[in-house]
């Protein structure tokens, strides 16, 4: 019983790895759910239906969001009836869409949540107070609990892997689309990676183009960031192996896919 997760898809660089990678990893891996962070799938700002719909054909049981969730207008006209797509459940109450979402997967369910960090981000709802909350009720239904934790700190992240340790399956970070080393499996049986980084364009900055955010920073005038039209796409995602019976985790392994990482089916 694993769970295949893959981390922030950037633009069209980014869904073209998923078409061509994800049947592969489902292959290799054959995780018994495939969940998808989208919240850049939009050249890089938010989602559309259309590109939720094409997830779930290359393989994707349900897809997560972020702080980019709105940024793409689309959104307000699907997000209601789009039973397999999860924004950050700390938003305010009358923002529209969820922040779980339960998929089965075979005999059992997969409670699927997202939660968006406050530090350096937007103030939203206490993202432990509604994690303890939507935890409870999930736990109600199903022991296989997966949170992606949608923060830009380290630290932030580390304390809710701690805080959920126990009581969910794996707590995975995103938004700093950059993947760290630090998968592990906390002492209570929670798989834990402080980010499992970006799928997209491997030669930008974050998966945007990398000459205006160079000037950016040097500038400080307003730029709007693209995504890179062509060049080198990498994947980025992470496996957790779970006990069936408990709905703890046994592994959590990272996985890369770049020109530095190449890819094996063995
Ligand atoms: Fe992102
Ligand atoms: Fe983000």
């Amino acid at each position: 019983m694993d769970l295949l997760f893959v981390g922030d898809v950037v633009g069209s660089p980014g869904r073209d790895m998923v078409s061509e990678y994800v049947p592969k990893l489902k292959k290799k891996y054959r995780p018994a759910i495939t969940i998808i962070n989208g919240e850049n799938a939009a050249a890089g700002r938010g989602i559309t239906e259309k590109i939720y719909k094409t997830f779930m054909q290359d393989g994707a049981n349900v897809v997560t969001l972020g702080n980019h969730a709105w940024d793409n207008r689309d959104i307000f006209n699907f997000i209601d009836g789009a039973k397999w797509l999860v924004r950050p459940a700390n938003f305010p109450a009358s923002v529209p869409g969820k922040g779980i979402s339960y998929v089965p997967a075979g005999e059992f369910e997969v409670a699927v949540i997202n939660l968006q960090g406050r530090v350096f981000m937007n103030d939203l709802d206490c993202p432990f107070q509604k994690a303890d909350q939507l935890v409870e009720e999930a736990r109600k239904r199903t022991p296989f609990i997966f949170v992606d934790f949608h923060a830009e700190t380290t630290s932030e992240k580390q304390a809710m892997g701690w805080f959920l340790d126990g009581r969910v399956t794996a707590v995975v970070g995103t938004h700093t689309h950059v993947q760290t080393a630090d998968n592990r499996v906390l002492p209570g049986g929670t798989a834990y990676l402080t980010d499992v980084g970006m799928t997209g364009p491997y030669d930008g900055i974050l998966g945007m183009e990398r000459e205006t955010i160079i000037q950016k920073f040097q500038n400080q005038l307003p730029a709007r960031f693209e995504v890179p039209k062509e060049g080198r796409t990498q994947l980025s995602a992470c496996l957790i192996q779970t006990d069936r019976k408990t709905g703890r985790a046994k592994s959590i392994e990272r996985i890369l896919i770049n020109d530095d990482h190449p890819f094996h089916d063995y």
